[in-house]
């Protein structure tokens, strides 16, 4: 626990703070709710209701009214967490800790949330329900995707002994532009009007280019960006394991692949999908993350004329090249020359980052 104490504090106003006797109160008037809404699903809760309901004079209607409209809306507790743009993830490891945020400009955080066991497990089953999964001892864990594009996922006991985890990254509402790179010094102008060359193509030739770098090293907001340059009238396919790139551009196919169901059945691969697109007469072929069997298809594809895009997990430009040259990605020697650029980055930590 002594280690938290290094970490800055997020803090969030308690939204609704009930006593704890009005905390007893607050649980008896929701599960008389929820039996109401047995037989009446649509029955209005206000505070004439929560006034019959309620087994105390003095109960603050108001204030349960609000508890009870946060607690069936949003989150509980984490709401605030949800709606702060600056949080890239949110981390709930155990009942023993306090909820960890990792804050774009601050880093890692702890904040004064604590959940227990219950909230973590009520919080898991809320957001599986939104996504039509489910969680339980025959498969602990989940990983999904909710609406807003925000990536979860979630754990139970057994895999997690100590008790169910969540972890919930962030979708970044506003994305980061080639003109922040630029404000930020990650990149010079002259290496954005470069880019912006390369990308674009000058009516002549757009260029192949892989973005490789470490795991936060911060490939996808790079492909991201640079794909604002590519050109109105070119037709885009983009290919991803989760839904991440927000590209500006309106002829544009977005692909996402789908894990096998429970009984193993209705896999579709980003290679199947890589090997579908070819057959949509695209003009840039963008592969989220190239990490398997479709680099083969993807450089195939370029070696017939097809132009791409993509990010690659390495840490040199050397290791790009073998790692494409191996299995499980296999990319035969010969076809590597269909590559025109590898643009490689770094983390840099500079207390923040
Ligand atoms: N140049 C940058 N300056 C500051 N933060 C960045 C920069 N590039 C990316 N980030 C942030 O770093 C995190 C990881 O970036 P991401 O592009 O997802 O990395 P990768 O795809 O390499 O795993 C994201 O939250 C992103 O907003
Ligand atoms: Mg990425």
């Amino acid at each position: 626990m002594n280690q938290n104490k290094n970490l800055k504090t997020y803090k969030i106003k308690e939204n609704v703070k009930l006593r704890n006797e009005q905390e007893m109160e607050y649980l008896s008037i929701k599960d008389k709710i929820i039996q109401l809404q047995v037989n009446t699903p649509d029955i209005t809760i206000d505070e004439t209701l929560i006034g019959r309901l309620s087994n105390d004079k003095d109960t603050d209607v108001k204030k349960i009214l609000k508890k009870l409209k946060l607690d069936s809306e949003g989150y509980g507790k984490i709401n605030d967490l949800l709606k702060d743009d600056q949080l890239e993830e949110i981390m709930i490891i155990n009942d023993k800790n306090p909820v960890y945020v990792y804050h774009r400009r601050e880093g890692m955080m702890i904040t004064n949330i604590t959940l227990n066991n219950n909230e973590i497990r009520q919080i898991i089953e809320k957001t599986a329900n939104q996504v039509q999964r489910k969680i339980d001892k025959q498969t602990p864990l989940l990983d999904a995707r909710l609406p807003d594009g925000s990536r979860i996922n979630a754990t139970i006991p057994p895999i997690t002994p100590d008790g169910p985890t969540l972890t919930i990254r962030k979708f970044k509402k506003t994305p980061i532009t080639i003109f922040d790179l630029i404000r930020t010094n990650t990149v010079s102008t002259h290496l954005a009007a470069f880019l912006w060359m390369i990308v674009e193509g000058m009516n002549a030739y757009s260029s192949n280019i892989i973005i490789a770098g470490g795991t936060g090293s911060g490939k996808t907001t790079t492909l991201n960006c640079i794909c604002s340059f590519i050109p109105p009238y070119e037709r885009v396919i983009t290919i991803e394991d989760t839904l991440e790139l927000q590209i500006n551009h309106d002829h544009i196919i977005r692909c996402e692949t789908r894990p096998p169901n429970i009984e193993n059945k209705g896999e579709i691969t980003m290679d199947m999908l890589l090997k579908n697109s070819l057959r949509q007469r695209p003009d840039k072929i963008i592969v989220g993350e190239v990490r398997s069997k479709e680099a083969n298809t993807l450089f195939g594809a370029l070696n017939t004329g097809h132009s791409g895009m993509g990010t690659l997990h390495s840490n040199s430009s050397h290791e790009t090249i073998t790692r494409l040259n191996n299995p499980p990605m296999n990319v035969p020697k010969i076809m590597i020359n269909s590559i025109d650029f590898i643009i490689m980055q770094k983390r840099l930590y500079n207390n923040k980052k």
